[in-house]
This record gives C-alpha cells, structure tokens and sequence, in this order.
C-alpha cells in the first residue's frame, strides 16, 4: 500500500515511517520541518517539503503520488500554547486538516489515521481512561483534535472514509536511528536527559502536593515504537469499519519515579528543584487501552519505564545535539 504520512519527518511520524518501509508499504512524507528534521526522514521513503495551509500543494502530493491511505501526524502539539494562541489551534490545525481532508476525499482515498490525544479527557471519572469516558477538551488543543476527529466521523457517513482515531497518551522511547527532538522540548524524559547530558541544570517538578503515592504527577509514557505499531494493525482493521482507541500502556509513572529511574540509568544526579503546579495539570492520567488489545491484538513490547528510559538515553548520548548533529 503507498501512505501519505504528514508529519513524517516528526517524532512520532519518523517512527511511523520506518516501520511501515520495515513491513514492505511505500510511504510518502508530507511536511514542512517546522518542528521535523529532514534527517528523520527514512531513506526509502519519498519527501516533500510543504505546509498543509497550501491547499494547492497538498492537492499536488496526492495527485503525484496516488496514496491509499493517510497517517496525519503533523499538527502544532502544545496545549500550554494552546491557552496563549488558541486561533493556532482552532484555526490553523482544523483548517490543516480539512485541506488534508478535502484532497483525500477528491482523490478517492478511503483509509485516514488521525493522531488523537489524552487532551480529550479532562475531567475523567475513571482511571484508566477508556474509550467510552466523557469527552472534556483540556485546551485548544485537545478540542482541535475533537474538531477534527467529528469531519472524520462524517467523512464516513458521507464518503466512506474509514478512519482511526488513535488518542495517544505520553509518546516516549526512541529507536536506534530515531528520537525526540522539538524545540524548545516540553516534554519530561528529553528533559530530564538534557540534564544528564549536562545541557541543563536542572529538571522542575510542577507540584509534589498532589494526591499521589509521592505526591507528583503520574502519566502513562508509550513508547514510540509500540505506537507506530498500534498504526500499522489499526490501518489493516480499517476495511472492516472506522474505530477510536486510547493508547497508552496501560500503567502510569510519576514525575518523581520517571526522574529516578533516569538517575539510574544515566548515573547522574539530575538535580530536581520543585516549582509551583501548572494550571489545568490533572494529578493522574492513565490509558485503558483495553480495546485496541481486544479488537486488534495490539501488545506494547516495551511496557517498561526502564526499557523506554533506556532506550532513549541510547538515542540522546549518540546525538546529544540531536538531528543537528547527525
Ligand atoms: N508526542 C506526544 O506525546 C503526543 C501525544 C499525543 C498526541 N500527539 C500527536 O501526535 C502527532 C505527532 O506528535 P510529535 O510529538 O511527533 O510532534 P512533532 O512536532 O515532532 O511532529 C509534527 C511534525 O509535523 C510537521 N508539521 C507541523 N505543522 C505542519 C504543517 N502545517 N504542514 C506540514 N507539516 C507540518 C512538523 O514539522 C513536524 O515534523 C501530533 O499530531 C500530536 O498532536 C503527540
């Protein structure tokens, strides 16, 4: 099957990209490298550099290429910015992927993958989070993926776009080629190695007074591999109807225990200085990915927050300046 993947030369979607070529489909990859590096990119994989805003341009890479299905990745990710610029989000990410959206109904494309979020559920009344959890955007940002997910669920009705929707919780973890590297990076564990690698002084912890065992946040992490994974089974299941999972691996860990484990694995201190909680931080968030393992056999094999820890500290210490330094 050829792919469309936008977002591909991004954490998550350079991950993607790899394992779709290691399992013989042919992929495209649409992105302008506004967060993406073009060295992630898999040497097999054909790249085009372009923003989804050009409506033209995104019409031309599907005229071009002919895909048979779309994995959409690329996306402004932040909900803290999200708060300070929502039009970005409610504007620009929806507009985006309507452009995405409009080429691919034009052009008779029936399969579409969308990178959903755990930003859907703000408010939940059970942890694990399962599918079946009121929807409650945390931001801007988690409603824009709401938005998006609702054309989805019409674009079905209405054209018989079969789709997933994956609401990722923490992507985490690296392969041996591939990693994470946004800038400015917001999230913990590139964090908490930057001060490893001596790049920062410290890590902040946002909060030790909530109600957990050690009184930090406590998230799900998932590594990346296992979610690239969870694209290829929910693209093979598409033809038998459109479907919504959450994604995580099923346990959470806290702040203080993700720091901790780092120290280690890394053997250095990692200094921590405790700040003041961030607004709209919920105490814990945790997946239940019940479904996706009932319905599409999905295993994550790196379940581990040793294994994922390590495996991105192998990543960081061999580009410590990231894809700039490949
Ligand atoms: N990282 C996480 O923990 C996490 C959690 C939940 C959901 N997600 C979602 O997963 C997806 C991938 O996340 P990531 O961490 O890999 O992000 P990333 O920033 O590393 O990758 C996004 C890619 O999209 C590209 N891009 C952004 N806007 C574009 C545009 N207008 N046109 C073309 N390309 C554009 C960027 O250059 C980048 O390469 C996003 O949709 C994000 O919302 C991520």
């Amino acid at each position: 099957m050829k792919i469309l993947v936008t977002g591909g030369a991004g954490y998550i979607g350079s991950v993607a990209t790899e394992q779709l070529i290691h399992a013989g489909q042919s992929v495209v990859v649409f992105d302008n490298l506004y967060q993406g590096h073009r060295e992630a990119v898999h040497r097999q994989a054909a790249f085009v550099q372009g923003d989804l805003a050009d409506a033209a341009a995104v019409d031309a890479v599907f005229a071009a290429h002919q895909p048979e299905a779309v994995m959409h990745f690329a996306s402004h990710t932040l909900v803290g910015e999200s708060m300070q610029d929502p039009f970005r989000y409610l504007g620009d990410n929806v507009t985006n992927a309507l452009n995405l959206l409009r080429a691919a109904v034009t052009h008779g494309v029936r399969r579409f993958i969308l990178s959903s979020t755990a930003n859907l559920f703000d408010a939940p009344q059970q942890i694990p989070i399962a599918e079946t959890e009121a929807i409650v955007p945390g931001s801007p940002y988690g409603e824009s993926k709401y938005i998006i997910e609702r054309f989805l669920h019409w674009m079905d009705h209405i054209n018989g776009l079969r789709f997933a929707a994956l609401r990722y919780f923490n992507a985490a973890g690296a392969t041996e080629d591939r990693g994470e590297d946004h800038h400015p990076e917001f999230h913990l564990i590139p964090i908490v190695l930057q001060v490893a690698l001596g790049q920062r002084e410290h890590v902040t912890i946002f909060g030790d007074d909530y109600g957990t065992p050690d009184g930090t946040c406590v998230r799900d992490y998932i590594h990346v591999s296992d979610l690239a994974q969870a694209h290829i089974l929910a693209l093979h299941a598409l033809d038998q109807g459109s479907r919504v999972y959450n994604l995580g691996n099923g346990q959470g860990f806290s702040v203080q225990q993700v720091i901790e484990t780092a120290r280690e694995i890394t053997g250095h201190p990692i200094p921590a200085r405790v700040g003041p909680r961030r607004p709209g931080d919920p105490a814990t968030l945790v997946a239940g990915s019940q479904r996706i393992r009932d319905e599409l056999g999905w295993q994550p094999q790196f379940p581990d927050l040793r294994n994922i820890i390590a495996s991105a500290w192998r990543w960081h210490r061999d580009h410590p300046h990231g894809y700039a330094g490949a």
